[in-house]
């Protein structure tokens, strides 16, 4: 066993530290090809579980498990050499006392080796939030539209805009005194946004909220036009891969049907008298 840990590697102090600096770059990620893609690029990757709804087709994410996150979570972390890793607690792995978020946040960590995990809710989950720092379970808070109160909310509409803006001030104020390293503010008003941002010493990651926070985090499929059920105004997309991955397959089933596709050099003369296969089965 290696006691050396990677020196490059982001730390949740690091992302704590950038309050007021540089933006910080945050995207999600849920398998290994992505993770590497993503990891030169971003301060944070997130194993969210948007992933239900993303890669799983789930109507919401509260169908989410600890299971799912962990077998992303590990994928992820076989991508990822620098960002920081944090992994989202699913709906109903947390919420129920400090020791159950601590159970499943303990179990997360180490069987994905993330450095850190998110959850949602504000001036209710600070006894939560101190419980897991004081243990060595480093916190990133989410407050504003908290898609796991889908419910309660009864849609995914934009907060704050009447009289919860005070609500979610408190609320964000509260994740960052009970030791959050960082939180996520998600679809509020820009004014509110930057209010927040303002009033509170930890580093704030908008998503639908404003340029002035300190971090910005989008879902990659999003951004990368993979994700088409629905478009969120807070989505840019700066590729259509969608598009592209529809009329490569659009292809491949044409020159299938026409016999084009596998063409000679896609397929394998026989072996010349005499030789050995590779490793690969290739005839050397
Ligand atoms: O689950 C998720 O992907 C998230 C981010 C979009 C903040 O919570």
């Amino acid at each position: 066993m290696s006691a050396i840990a990677n020196t490059k590697a982001i730390t949740p102090p690091d992302v704590r530290a950038r309050k007021g600096g540089t933006p910080l770059v945050c995207l999600t990620a849920y398998t290994t090809p992505v993770a590497r893609l993503v990891d030169p690029h971003c301060d944070v990757v997130l194993v969210g579980d948007s992933v239900g709804m993303v890669l799983h087709g789930m109507p919401s994410t509260l169908g989410v498990t600890v299971e799912m996150m962990i077998m992303h979570g590990k994928a992820v972390r076989r991508g990822l050499e620098q960002a920081l890793m944090v992994v989202d607690m699913p709906f109903g792995s947390y919420e129920e006392s400090p020791e159950q978020a601590f159970r499943n946040a303990a179990r997360v960590m180490a069987e994905t080796g993330c450095s850190a995990v998110k959850l949602e809710g504000g001036e209710t989950m600070t006894e939560t939030i101190r419980f897991l720092a004081a243990r060595g379970v480093p916190v990133m808070g989410h407050v504003g539209l908290t898609p796991q109160a889908v419910n309660t909310f009864g849609g995914y509409r934009v907060q704050g805009r009447g009289g919860d803006a005070e609500r979610i001030g408190r609320d964000a104020l509260a994740v960052a005194e009970a030791g959050a390293f960082a939180v996520v503010l998600e679809k509020v008003p820009d004014a509110l946004a930057r209010r927040i941002t303002g009033e509170v010493a930890i580093p704030t990651i908008g998503i639908g909220a404003s340029a002035a926070c300190d971090g910005q985090i989008l879902v990659v499929d999003d951004m990368l036009g993979l994700f088409g059920d629905f478009q969120p105004k807070f989505v840019k997309r700066y590729a259509e891969l969608g598009q592209f991955a529809g009329a490569a397959i659009t292809a491949y089933a044409q020159e299938v049907r026409e016999r084009r596709f596998p063409a000679a050099e896609h397929v394998f003369a026989d072996a010349p008298k005499g030789a050995h296969a590779t490793e690969s089965g290739e005839a050397a």
